[in-house]
């Protein structure tokens, strides 16, 4: 590997280019070099000053700077991804009819490097049939288009047309870059994989369930990461979320439900990763009517739900390997790893990961996460606040170290970058805050 992807982030003039700011800063966390090109529309929306703070590379703004002569065909040849967010009608429409009135359109026609276009709009402009045709055509050229989400325009309606979600762009760029340039090993290929994902729903009554506050978030990255690596995965989840293409999602809401799906899928897994937020308790007898105010105050019963690790711990292959979470909320520092390891013990697994989901950035909801893995043989590798992405890497490419040690890996030759050497019997081993690339 050795290679630190270059990515051009276009911004165009839109509301959303304020949120460009934001990609550009989880890219360069995600270990990208980026180059951000600004169109003269854009600085309307967002100052210069803040893209130079973030990025690794100068902000540019026109062809004609004296000082660096053909920047556009530099650009071009230099990018290993040219990502446009925010993507006006205007710039989509450019881009499809082959013109060239500045950097950014230049740099997309003097490159051959992917193009990803995350389009913001509004929901009239996104679907008029002339932006649809231009997009049209761009696919059929092989660009990627994220699609835009629904939801709160700057008009203050709701409509489809705002930018994609960041940690959405984020997979897509890398997803890209692997599709692209083969960045990322295929080291899971052929491999089975069963993750859950999300928080389990246990119904009081029709309307109401005990739930938490699980979005899903690492359980999909995880799903996302292993699928951009060449594994078959299945990703059991609650969360409703879109998941990478070739994840094969299976949508469940109670810990009944996940543990049917999850025993009956399985026994075919060469890894299961269990980073869902199951109930531990469940309403005894859930009403079949809605609780009504005027009945009362109702006293509610509750029992065990199953605990479906335990049941794949004791019934695991011989090749099986088992990867737990442990969500905690530790009083003293070492509360985490002693809860953590007890857990891994308790439910016989090969990997434990933990969050403190009280820390800054950790645990439910974030796009982040910091946490702690531990192994059978007690070794550790601790890993910095990091997009939840990267933390599925980390986790993965440990996955891929263990079934190699064992001999159950698709690829004799693992991933290993300089920093994140294997888990060792010894310490703990500090993941560098960088991305795959380096
Ligand atoms: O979804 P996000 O918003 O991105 O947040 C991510 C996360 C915080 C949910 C995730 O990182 C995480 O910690 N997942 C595990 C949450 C949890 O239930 O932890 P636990 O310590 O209570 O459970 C330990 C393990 O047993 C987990 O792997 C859990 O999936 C499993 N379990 C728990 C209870 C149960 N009845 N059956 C289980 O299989």
């Amino acid at each position: 590997m050795g290679h630190q992807p270059r990515i051009v982030l276009g911004v165009c003039g839109g509301i959303a280019a304020y949120k460009s700011a934001d990609l550009c800063r989880r890219l360069v966390e995600a270990g990208a070099r980026v180059a951000p090109v600004m169109t003269e529309d854009a600085h309307r929306f967002l100052g210069e000053v803040t893209l130079s703070a973030l990025a690794t590379e100068p902000v540019r703004t026109s062809l004609w700077d004296e000082r660096e002569p053909i920047p556009h065909t530099r650009l071009g040849q230099w990018a290993d991804l040219v990502l446009i967010a925010p993507a006006t009608a205007r710039l989509i429409g450019a881009y499809a009819g082959g013109l060239s009135h500045d950097l950014l359109t230049a740099t997309l026609l003097a490159t051959r490097a992917p193009v990803l276009v995350c389009p913001a709009m509004h929901e009239e402009m996104w679907e008029h049939p002339a932006v649809q045709d231009n997009v049209a055509l761009l696919r059929s050229r092989g660009v990627e288009v994220v699609d835009p989400a629904t939801g709160r325009l700057a008009g203050g309606d709701v409509g489809t047309g705002r930018l994609a979600d960041l940690p959405d762009i984020v997979s897509a760029v890398f997803e890209a870059l692997s599709a692209g340039k083969g960045a990322v090993e295929r080291d899971l290929a052929g491999q089975r994989l069963v993750v859950t994902a999300g928080g389990t729903r246990e119904p009081l009554d029709p309307v109401r369930f005990l739930g938490n506050r699980s979005s899903g978030k690492q359980g999909h990255a995880l799903a996302d990461e292993a699928a951009a690596r060449g594994a078959h995965v299945t990703l059991v989840t609650t969360a409703g979320r879109a998941a990478a293409a070739g994840v094969r999602v299976v949508d469940v809401e109670t810990a009944e439900e996940m543990e049917q799906a999850v025993l009956s899928l399985a026994g075919d897994a060469d890894v299961v990763v269990m980073a869902a937020a199951v109930a531990d308790f469940r309403p005894k007898a859930p009403a079949d009517r809605k609780l009504k105010r005027s009945e009362g105050v109702p006293e509610i019963l509750l029992e065990p739900t199953p605990d479906i690790l335990a049941a794949l711990g004791e019934h695991k292959g011989p090749d099986q390997l088992l990867v737990g979470f442990a969500a905690e909320t530790p009083a003293a520092s070492d509360d985490m790893r002693r809860e953590a390891l007890a857990k891994l013990r308790r439910k016989r697994l090969d990997l434990v990961v933990a969050n403190d989901v009280l820390a800054p950035g950790a645990g439910f909801g974030h796009d982040t996460n910091v946490v702690l893995l531990i192994d059978a043989n007690g070794a550790e590798r601790a890993v910095p606040l990091m997009d939840k992405r990267e933390v599925a890497r980390v986790v993965i490419d440990t996955v891929v170290e263990m079934r190699s040690r064992r001999g159950g890996g698709a690829d004799p030759d693992p991933v290993t970058e300089p920093g994140t050497e294997p888990v060792t019997e010894q310490g703990v081993e500090e993941v560098p805050r960088k991305g795959r690339h380096q």
